[in-house]
């Protein structure tokens, strides 16, 4: 099979296509024949190198695809303990390995596609999905009119987590760059933040005065002091990404990383109690012990899905040849939701 492979940590054109010997599946496992893969901002972090956990080059990146079950090794059941069969239209998440026509995943982590929904849809879901969801309602237990802001509310989590907060009634604050503020507003965001123009910080205040519920972070380094600084008593800031770290040229910059580190604040547990304030951290990756709970939190987004509650939106899609062009484009800022690659 194809597959795309990192051949050395670096910007975007270190992808080669490389023919690979297909996956076979392990006891408990099943293979996909993938029709296309959701492209995160961690696969970024993966081809620079300054991901948590990536092998050593060269290596296949992506964490989730959608396609149809190929192959059905021994004890191969689904996410929820019914056997998979040839044939089946699912989404997985992967651990790496996603930019590939076929791969292996253990069963445990394949969900079965509600009837009718595209495969683009289903590659474009659980990553950004399931990390706005267990972040606002499971582990932040938001409550209708409750006030969030949420960065980057026209990425991929962002949009996610816009959808999430209109349909659970609540107010929502959002920043974006310069070119992206229309778009907050026509999907509903209620103070759109272009944070070239004005500082978060003092949009939320001026009309929260004593803070806001929530701030989903992902941004890291200074950011997660002034998000800090937006909560009221029982405010949550979860953090859940560092894309300070990642720079527009796709390239590891040790100066840039260092800064953002240095620019991290620290909290003190006993602040923290004065404030009613918590920090949450959210990585999806880091559950395995905790599958039944991220299933039932999918099947409440596909139930939401169904009911037209919440929809994916496609930024753009390249084909999985592409892979590098689909990089240089989420480095640039460009995309505008999900950026997904199909497989033919
Ligand atoms: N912890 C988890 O389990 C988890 C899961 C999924 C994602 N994440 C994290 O969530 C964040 C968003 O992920 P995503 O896949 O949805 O990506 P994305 O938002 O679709 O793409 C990146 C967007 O982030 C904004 N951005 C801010 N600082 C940036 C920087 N230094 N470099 C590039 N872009 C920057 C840009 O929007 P503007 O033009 O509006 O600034 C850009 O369009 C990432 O940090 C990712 O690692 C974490």
């Amino acid at each position: 099979m194809r597959a795309m492979v990192v051949k050395r940590y670096g910007a975007p054109e270190v992808f080669e296509v490389r023919e690979v010997p297909d996956p076979q599946p392990k006891p408990g496992e099943v293979v996909i024949r993938v029709k296309a893969v959701g492209v995160n901002f961690a696969d970024l972090l993966q081809r620079m190198g300054i991901y948590p956990g990536t092998p050593k080059p060269p290596f296949v990146p992506g964490f989730e695809v959608a396609g149809v079950v190929e192959k059905v090794a021994e004890g191969g059941k689904a996410s929820d303990g019914e056997p998979l069969h040839v044939g089946d239209a699912v989404v997985a998440l992967t651990q790496f390995n996603a930019y590939a026509e076929w791969v292996a995943v253990p069963a445990g982590r394949v969900y079965r596609l509600p009837a009718g929904m595209p495969f683009d849809d289903a590659a474009a879901i659980p990553v950004n999905y399931l990390t706005a969801y267990h972040s606002m309602f499971a582990m932040g237990n938001l409550q209708s009119g409750d006030r969030i802001l949420i960065h980057g509310a026209a990425g991929g989590v962002g949009i996610a987590a816009v959808q999430l907060a209109r349909a659970r009634g609540l107010e929502i604050y959002g920043t974006a760059g310069p070119t992206k503020q229309e778009y907050l507003r026509k999907i509903g965001v209620d103070h759109a933040i272009d944070y070239e123009k004005n500082k978060f910080v003092d949009v939320v205040h001026k009309f929260a005065p004593d803070g806001i519920e929530m701030v989903m972070d992902a941004i890291g380094g200074k950011s997660f002091a002034d998000s800090y600084k937006c909560l009221g008593p029982t405010g949550r800031l979860v953090v859940y990404g560092f894309s300070a770290a990642a720079g527009p040229d796709g390239k590891k910059s040790a100066m840039r990383g260092m800064r953002a580190l240095l620019q991290t604040p620290r909290f003190h547990p006993l602040k923290l109690m004065a404030r009613n304030i918590s920090i949450i951290g959210v990585n999806l990756g880091r559950m395995p012990a905790r599958g039944a709970l991220l299933r039932g939190e999918l099947d409440e987004i596909f139930k939401m899905y169904t009911a037209g509650k919440v929809k994916p939106i496609i930024g753009k899609s390249f084909p999985l040849a592409d892979a590098a062009s689909a990089h240089k484009y989420i480095h640039a800022r460009k995309n505008i939701g999900k950026v997904i690659l199909t497989v033919k």
